[in-house]
């Protein structure tokens, strides 16, 4: 389904191509929980179809996949991390994009991430973006979600080396998200629960749901 524009899209576009530089020097290995769970979504959906990284920013964990054998392709709202990820990933394919006016055709993916990337939707947005990728899926495909774990809507206006930023993240606890996957048709298949993971203070979660392998 395609969305409206949030209302705030265009500054948290200029907020991500302020940070993207930076962004850039201060990711590198994503942790022990976290490769984990990206190694198990690379055996889980690799068969079943191409995989959107929705959101990828820089694209590393789209690389990091592709070097798994997933088919993936990434899209961002920020031509800054495009660019980036353009530069240093030329084996994977890179759209400026949001995530809000995609629509995948039914039933044409084995995977989508919203890898620490679908924080700053408003909180209206989630449930139909959620429910857009979920019918995206093939049997057996999976949706896996990263984000900040806790409680309420946080503006934020400096972020990653002090750069000014104008956006808000929203918070979720495990329940929410399952909630909604459940509501799009998904079956849970795992939520891990981690502590901060810096450079962020709040605790953090993932999530992956996959269509039902014979819907
Ligand atoms: C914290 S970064 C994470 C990037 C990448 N997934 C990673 O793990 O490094 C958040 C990313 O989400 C992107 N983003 C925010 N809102 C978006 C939207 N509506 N559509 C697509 N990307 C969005 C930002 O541009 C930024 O690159």
């Amino acid at each position: 389904m395609k969305m409206q524009p949030p209302a705030d899209l265009d500054a948290v576009r200029a907020s991500y191509d302020a940070v993207a530089d930076n962004y850039v020097d201060m990711v590198g290995d994503p942790g022990p929980w976290p490769r984990s769970a990206l190694d198990a979504f690379a055996e889980e959906v690799r068969g079943i179809g191409p995989v959107l990284d929705a959101g990828c920013g820089p694209g590393w964990i789209s690389d990091y996949l592709h070097h798994k054998g997933v088919d993936i392709w990434g899209i961002d709202l920020s031509p800054r991390m495009i660019e980036h990820a353009r530069q240093q990933y030329p084996a994977v394919s890179f759209e400026v994009a949001s995530v809000t006016e995609l629509d995948p055709e039914a039933g044409s993916l084995g995977g989508v991430l919203g890898w620490w990337s679908w924080f700053n939707l408003p909180r209206n947005y989630l449930p139909d973006v959620i429910a857009t990728m979920a019918r995206a899926l093939r049997p057996g495909g999976q949706l896996i979600i990263g984000t900040h774990r806790g409680a309420g809507d946080h503006p934020r206006s400096r972020c990653y080396g002090d750069v000014p930023v104008e956006w808000t993240t929203h918070l979720y606890e495990p329940e929410e998200l399952t909630t909604l996957l459940i509501a799009a048709g998904l079956e849970i298949v795992v939520d891990i629960r981690l502590p901060p993971l810096p450079p962020s203070q709040s605790p953090q979660l993932i999530v992956a749901a996959q269509r039902p392998p014979t819907a």
